[in-house]
């Protein structure tokens, strides 16, 4: 239609990008699925095959992490050696591999082995979902479509509470792993239909083969000049790890780096893994009372991501952090109290509450802020290694907190190990009051000058 106006063409292209947006954003709601429906079926497993020892239970727990940070390893070679879009593809087989395992495990070890395939997937995912928005988006709508990822991510966690609950009674843990299966299929195949990225097959000199995508894309006005971005883009030298660390590259890897280590020192995932656990020494009657108290909480995730989502280009990601962090030392400090025995014998109603503020506050700003930076910030020759560090950053710390979290609580007592969260976030807001630059409105290309210019990390 060569009559076409450039709005309508942009329209359509619009509604193309957010299809593909919506079937790679299955693989975040993978991602938070196993996150969450391990808290509700824990116990289950536990009974199941005879489980008694915190150690194993952790290990059930944080096979996934464990799995990622391997995956998130491996990302960075797969997205350019398969190409993103295959690299997916790959991921929902793997996740389909891992939850087969798990739905018909006959020993603990099945399960552990199972979740740590699903893991291989998440991490794998993680990393490459991302940069795959990044690259088939135009900058207009980079930002809202990284942020659907983390969406994506809540939305998994809330579905795998309300599987929770629904399966709480007959106590199917099996059927709860087996729902996976769903997303992980319609990513694959969903996956095939969709477009591989410009960039990548740029790389690999496809040059007529990125034409045509970028075609699909862009307003044909466009396409000329995004081929040309990207052309000089590709001319810098390409990167390899160790200039990560002997250029002034270092300085997105420590951003970044830390940005995911405040993420998880937050506490997050010792609330959302074992929230359950958690309310029950809260008070909440039984299983089915800490399964409904999370599913209140992976509500309250989802609408507060929405609101980041809104105020993130708005209001700027430093302002996200400064007030998001200041609320999740706020309540954890209250939480960590109520624990202590502050507030009565009784504490739920101010534990849910505070918790409440925890998650509203961790998901308007460490919740999607460090995946925003990490997609920003690395200049695009260094983008996959840059994101391969910060993305094993998150696994790793993931890792170290969730796998001890039981442990550490029991030997110092849930108060104070809360009060190390709140400890860790003061740290946090200092380090971004100090270092964290801000990046909305921003060129990508001006930030790559400022780094260059010898600029100050904060002042990029
Ligand atoms: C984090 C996850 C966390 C989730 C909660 C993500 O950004 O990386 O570890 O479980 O947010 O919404």
């Amino acid at each position: 239609m060569p009559n076409k106006s450039v709005s309508s063409e942009a329209h359509e292209n619009y509604i193309f990008i957010f299809t593909i947006s919506i079937i790679a954003a299955m693989a975040g709601l993978l991602f938070g699925y196993d996150t969450g429906v391990i808290s509700g079926s824990l116990h289950f497993i536990s009974t199941h095959f005879f489980v008694k020892d915190t150690r194993t239970q952790e290990i059930i727990v944080s096979a996934v992490p464990i799995g990622a940070l391997l995956g998130a390893l491996l990302s960075s070679k797969s997205s350019f050696l398969l190409g993103r879009r295959a690299s997916i593809i790959l991921s929902s087989v793997v996740f389909i591999l891992g939850t087969a395992l798990v739905v018909f495990a006959a020993s603990v070890g099945m399960v552990i082995t199972g979740r740590l395939i699903m893991g291989l997937a998440v991490g794998l995912s993680s990393m490459i979902v991302p940069m795959y928005l990044a690259e088939i988006t135009p900058p207009r709508v980079r930002g809202t479509a990284i942020f659907l990822f983390q969406l994506a991510i809540t939305i998994g966690i809330l579905s795998a509470f309300l599987v929770n609950y629904f399966y709480v009674d007959s106590g199917n843990w099996r059927a709860m792993f087996a729902i996976a299966f769903i997303p992980s299929v319609l990513l694959g195949v969903g996956m095939i239909f969709m477009p591989m990225s410009a960039r990548w097959l740029l790389l690999k000199g496809r040059k007529k083969d990125a034409k045509s995508v970028l075609k699909k894309l862009h307003p044909r006005a466009e396409v000329s000049k995004e081929l040309k971005e990207i052309e000089v883009s590709l001319s810098h030298p390409s990167c390899r790890w160790r200039d990560l660390f002997e250029t002034r590259l270092v300085l997105l890897v420590f951003l970044t780096f830390t940005l995911f280590a405040f993420q998880q020192l937050s506490g997050i995932n010792a609330v959302l893994y074992y929230a359950p656990t958690v309310f029950a020494k809260a008070g909440f009657a039984g299983v089915k009372g800490g399964i409904i108290a999370s599913i209140i909480i992976g509500s309250m995730n989802v609408f507060a991501t929405l609101v980041g989502v809104w105020l993130v280009d708005i209001v700027g990601r430093r302002l996200l952090l400064y007030v998001g962090a200041s609320g999740i030392i706020i309540s954890m400090l209250v939480l960590g109290a109520s624990f202590a025995g502050f507030f009565g014998k009784q504490p739920e109603a101010i534990a849910l509450i505070a918790i409440l503020v925890f998650i509203f506050s961790f998901a308007i700003s460490l919740g999607g802020v460090p995946w925003i930076l990490m997609s920003e910030v690395f200049p695009l020759h260094a983008r996959g290694m840059g994101m391969a560090i910060a993305n094993m950053a998150g696994w790793g710390f993931n890792i170290i907190v969730s796998a001890n979290f039981l442990s550490y609580m029991n030997a110092i007592g849930i108060g104070n190990a809360f009060w190390t969260f709140a400890g860790f976030t003061v740290l946090c807001l200092l380090f971004v009051i100090l270092f964290m630059p801000e990046t909305k409105n921003r060129s990508l290309d001006e930030i790559e000058l400022n780094l260059y210019a010898g600029k100050r990390l904060r002042d990029l």
